[in-house]
């Protein structure tokens, strides 16, 4: 029998509700890296031991720029995840990619500005060492590849690959930006997967990524530009598909062995990180 899996699962609204879980019981964990956003509720997914939590704490009163990404990645690593799925809404940067469409992103560019990327800064409760982690491939090919086809087993609007352009937020991006992100051939524009998918990363966890598209961003001909209200209004509609999709694919992420994908990441890890030397 391989390794037992455990899976974290990090949510917007309406995907942090306690009762997507079984027997979800909260708790408050704490980290070298200070507090995560919000408890963390752990419970089942039939049968499968999941752990929630709440990215910008469940009544959303943290701006991504404030989120702390260190300590919920750490808690989660401390709980013992083996992996983390993760939601997150995004706007459009391309035709053919419209509102409630779902993308599994497989690529990042960071346009963030004020976030600590590493747990290896050189702090006395971090980590021994300085980590150069490889970003070549930032996600967990086979838990995102299991993650579309469940998606397109459902019958959902669904792409199987897509590159998430970060923006440090909490401001949507001008015009002239948008238009810009749009000719560099990015697919999506969010205000998180920078740094949440390299932490996740420099602690060896399977992280794979559910965007949810809201809007058209602002480069679009003939559109208004996004606002909040109508991304929130979408992303409320189109987050029971992604749960839909997590509770499809949750027990047969369970159901593979896990063992040599998780040693894979956990070596690399190590091979990336320089050790003090005299
Ligand atoms: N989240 C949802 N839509 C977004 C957008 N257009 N830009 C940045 N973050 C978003």
């Amino acid at each position: 029998m391989g390794t037992k899996v455990k899976i974290g699962i990090i949510g917007g609204s309406g995907l942090s509700k306690p009762d997507i879980l079984k027997g979800g019981e909260e708790k408050e964990v704490n980290t070298p890296f200070g507090k995560p956003s919000d408890a963390l509720i752990c419970g089942e997914i039939e049968g499968v031991p999941c752990v929630l939590l709440s990215r910008h704490g469940r009544g959303h009163t943290i701006m991504p720029t404030n989120v702390n990404f260190r300590a919920n990645i750490w808690a989660m690593k401390e709980l013992g995840c083996t992996h983390l799925l993760v939601t997150t809404a995004c706007g459009s940067l391309q035709e053919g990619m419209h509102p409630g469409d779902i993308v599994v992103i497989d690529q990042f560019i960071d346009r963030t500005q004020k976030r600590i990327q590493t747990f290896f800064d050189g702090a006395p409760l971090s980590p021994l060492g300085i980590c150069h982690m490889s970003m070549a491939d930032p996600f967990c090919s086979r838990t995102s590849k299991m993650l579309y086809e469940s998606g397109k087993n459902l019958g959902l609007s669904i792409r199987e690959t897509g590159t998430m352009l970060t923006i440090e937020g909490p401001r949507f991006s001008s015009r002239a930006e948008s238009k810009l992100f749009n000719s560099w051939g990015a697919h999506c524009i969010n205000m998180t997967t920078v740094p949440e998918v390299i932490l996740a990363k420099e602690v060896g966890l399977c992280y794979a990524a559910l965007a949810l598209v809201t809007d058209y961003d602002s480069w679009r001909e003939g559109e208004e530009g996004v606002n909040v209200e109508n991304v929130m209004k979408i992303f409320k509609q189109n987050s029971s598909n992604a749960l839909k999709v997590l509770l499809d694919v949750i027990p047969k992420i369970a159901k593979e062995d896990w063992t040599k994908t998780l040693e894979d990441y956990k070596n690399a890890v190590t091979m990336n990180t320089l050790l003090p030397h005299s």
